[in-house]
């Protein structure tokens, strides 16, 4: 546990930041730090309930709890090297924490309750600073019973600019949702149901973008449109279909990655992954051209339509540059890394509960099976390396040597899909069931399908108690959760 060293750095933090700033704090502005003259924008929200127009009349408005009485939240848009203020205040009746993620913040910034500060109590406010060191598309979300806080819609996009952003014609960005509404179009209370919990997580009935039920994107033939998806999702897995459009996938989780067509035509986000992806605007003027996610068997449905205009915007298709160029993310060393081996069990399995009670952690893993009135009673449903754990209060389940690079090899030893996400760092996906990955891609949250083994590598250069887990938030809070403690010595302490 490190709480104790917690209190410290934030008194240093507040005494340093709130030195002399000049009044006038308003959103988004720019406010001069007098100590150092460095310049930061700062942001207010409010986490609070609200109703919201999530889907179209004769509906009423729905219940929901979010960011400044909006799903999503405002958006916290930065050039890249900016410095980054938010006040948050916690409107809630429960406590509540803001994380940013994938921004690599200090660990103190990271917004996680009890590991890396104490929770926002109701009525009670939080600064949270930070510098925005990568360009690309981020978002934020509570890190506190975040399967409810952020299933009734706490969470909003991060957008942190390039100083020299590619040439597009219009940057659009898309926060996706799934919610389980009743027929009154309220949230359905039932959150954390053990169902939920011990397969997919909380799959809804209703897809919002940017907190609408969508309809339609007016486009111009020959337009090049940026499309910048965030998966907000508690548990579903998005797989869009295009159709005769081709989006090119330019960055994933905020980072560069050599521009390609995803291979098998769908765009695949897991809960929390983000994907810019440009797009070139091929079809005839006057025409209606549908995108459709076929992801869950049985579950295809109609996401929105592209609408095309009756006059062109440009007869050809432009020939831009989509390159980003690339973040200061510092490269691992694949010959010198350390080797970490992570095994990920529990969940349902042919009707019974894969229970793995040991800490087995070899190269077939197999868990015990249990019953589903043993698991109802222990609340334990998923484990890694043969723990589940119980809140974030826990002991490191890696320690890694600060400044070192690493090799985590991950094997989901379980039967559904699980997205993986890492705080305080990216890494490169660099294996898939042994083959290399094409690109190499740097993600923060690496999406892994039943059975499959991935290995990610990074430099251990953020030092602190970082939680690493399934962004199923279901399966999250029922166990699929650790936390990786990168220090000076390697050393478990
Ligand atoms: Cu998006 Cu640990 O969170
Ligand atoms: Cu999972």
């Amino acid at each position: 546990m490190n709480i104790k060293r917690m209190p410290g750095f934030t008194r240093r933090f507040f005494l340093k930041s709130s030195a002399a700033v000049f009044a006038g704090a308003f959103t988004g502005s720019f406010v001069m730090h007098e100590a150092n003259a460095v310049a930061f924008k700062e942001f207010h929200l409010r986490a609070g309930r609200s109703p919201i127009t999530l889907v179209p009349a004769p509906a009423g408005a729905t219940n929901a709890w979010c960011f400044n009485g909006s799903v999503p939240g405002p958006e916290i848009r930065v050039r890249q090297g900016e410095r980054i203020r938010v006040n948050v205040k916690n409107g809630l009746n429960e406590e509540t924490t803001v994380h940013w993620h994938g921004m690599r913040v200090p660990n103190a910034m990271d917004g996680v309750p009890h590991l890396t500060q104490a929770p926002i109590r109701s009525g009670g406010t939080f600064t949270y600073e930070f510098d925005a060191l990568d360009a690309g598309t981020f978002w934020y979300h509570p890190h506190q019973r975040s399967f409810e806080q952020v299933g009734r819609g706490l969470y909003g996009p991060l957008i942190v600019e390039e100083p020299n952003p590619i040439r597009v014609d219009r940057d659009l960005t898309w926060v996706l949702d799934d919610w389980r509404l009743t027929k009154g179009g309220q949230i359905s209370e039932d959150f954390g149901n053990l169902h939920d919990m011990s397969h997919n997580g909380r799959i809804g009935n209703t897809v919002t973008i940017n907190g609408q039920v969508p309809d339609t994107l007016y486009v111009r033939r020959g337009e090049r449109i940026r499309l910048r998806l965030i998966n907000a999702a508690n548990a579903r897995i998005f797989g869009i279909d295009f159709g005769t459009h081709k989006p090119v996938i330019v960055a994933i989780d905020g980072q560069p990655v050599a521009p390609h067509i995803p291979e098998d035509g769908l765009l695949v986000l897991g809960p929390a992954m983000r994907m810019d992806v440009v797009i070139d605007m091929v079809g005839d003027v006057n025409q209606r051209y549908s995108l459709t996610d076929p992801f869950y068997q049985g579950l295809e449905y109609r996401l929105v339509d592209l609408v095309y205009a009756d006059t062109p915007l440009r007869n050809r298709i432009p020939d831009w540059d989509m390159q980003l160029s690339a973040n200061p993310l510092p490269e691992p060393d694949l010959n010198d890394a350390e080797r970490h081996e992570v095994t990920f069990n529990g969940g349902m399995m042919g009707g019974m509960v894969m229970q793995e009670m040991g800490g087995s952690m070899g190269h077939e893993p197999m868990g015990a099976m249990g019953s589903m009135r043993g698991m109802m009673h222990s609340g334990k449903i998923w484990f890694i390396n043969g723990v589940a754990a119980e809140g974030h209060i826990m002991e490191p389940m890696l320690t890694l040597r600060h400044g070192q690079s690493h090799i985590i090899s991950m094997t989901n030893a379980t039967a559904w899909h699980h997205p993986i996400h890492f705080h305080g760092h990216s890494f490169r996906v660099i294996s898939r069931n042994g083959n290399p990955t094409a690109h190499k891609e740097w993600q923060d949250t690496v999406l892994m399908v039943p059975k499959e083994r991935v290995e990610i590598a990074f430099v251990a250069d953020n030092p602190g108690d970082w939680m690493f887990h399934c962004h199923i938030l279901e399966h999250q809070t029922a166990g699929m959760m650790g936390v990786i403690r990168v220090n000076q010595s390697g050393e478990r302490t």
